[in-house]
């Protein structure tokens, strides 16, 4: 029965790690209202079509939900986007798109849903990211709203507490999903190796709300590197920024190289070379 199921609002259940928290909550008997702005090619117990940077449709996502279920047990702030260039090719324009989707959209909802979730006891998830406790080249612009975001998460937690509401920030790292490449910008970061995988996040942060824990940091190895960054701050910039300029020379070989093959393919005599015989 719909109004004896604790009610989750998720956003971006479209794909990715929202997707697959959403499935976590909804096979754990949750009703599950997953938002986003294209349909997700998942099962919902509701959907809500949305564009969380507009005021008009995050108000409209807690009313909505109120009068179709009459609670708000849990909101998972998921929805993200990413941002990553040198910081003086940054275009303000996007920058500000990011933190419209990355912070003044959760803040704002969270402000939203409170009353709610304070009625019911319930919990607020944030998804954070570990670029919200390092600092990673490249991305200043996705990096400072994900600090922005972290922050708040985590002052919200002692505001909130003595209501009997938990505040859980999740400090996902490198994550398979479609995130990095639909993200603005031209300098994307490489694919770091022990990449995590969503349904073992979303299994993390599950756990996290039954046990009412604080945090998730997930994949676990990420602890070393943060604990480093701030033992070891000049070895830590040494280290990444090498990791990153390894990462954008391959990939500049990788182009020119394909740049080569396609030169090769458009001439009939250079197509000999790359069957393995002499130019004639
Ligand atoms: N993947 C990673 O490596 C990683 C690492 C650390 C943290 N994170 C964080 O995890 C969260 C989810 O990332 P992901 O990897 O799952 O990304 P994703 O696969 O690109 O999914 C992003 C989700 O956000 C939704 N979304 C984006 N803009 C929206 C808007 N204006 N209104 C409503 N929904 C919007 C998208 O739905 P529509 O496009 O349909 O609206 C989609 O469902 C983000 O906050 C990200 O910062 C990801």
């Amino acid at each position: 029965m719909i109004d004896k199921q604790k009610v989750v609002i998720i956003t971006g259940a479209s794909r990715g790690i929202g997707k697959a928290v959403a499935q976590k909550f909804l096979s754990e008997g949750f009703c599950v209202v997953g938002v986003s702005r294209s349909r997700p090619k998942c099962q919902l117990s509701h959907h809500i079509k949305a564009d969380i940077t507009k005021d008009e449709d995050r108000k409209n996502i807690i009313q909505h939900v109120i009068s179709e279920f009459g609670r708000v047990d849990i909101l998972i702030n998921n929805a993200g986007i990413g941002i990553y260039d040198t910081w003086e090719d940054m275009d303000i324009n996007q920058l500000r798109e990011v933190f419209e989707v990355d912070f003044f959209a959760p803040v704002h909802l969270t402000k939203l849903a409170l009353p709610y979730i304070k009625k019911a006891k319930g919990t607020i998830i944030n998804i954070s990211s570990a670029a919200g406790e390092l600092s990673v080249p490249y991305e200043s612009g996705y990096t400072a709203a994900k600090h922005a975001f972290h922050a708040f998460s985590e002052t919200l937690r002692m505001e909130l507490n003595h209501y009997g509401v938990n505040v859980i920030t999740v400090t996902a790292g490198n994550i398979k999903t479609g995130f990095t490449l639909s993200a603005k910008g031209s300098k994307h970061p490489p694919l770091l190796p022990f990449a995590g995988k969503r349904k073992e996040l979303a299994e993390e942060i599950y756990k996290a709300y039954i046990k009412k824990k604080d945090k998730v940091i997930y994949p676990g190895w990420y602890r070393i590197f943060m604990f480093y960054s701030k033992i070891f701050p000049k070895g830590y910039e040494k280290i990444i920024m090498r990791i990153w300029e390894r990462s954008f020379e391959k990939r500049e070989e990788k182009i020119n190289s394909q740049k080569k093959e396609a030169i090769f393919n458009s001439s009939g005599s250079f197509l000999s070379i790359k069957k393995g015989s002499e130019p004639e």
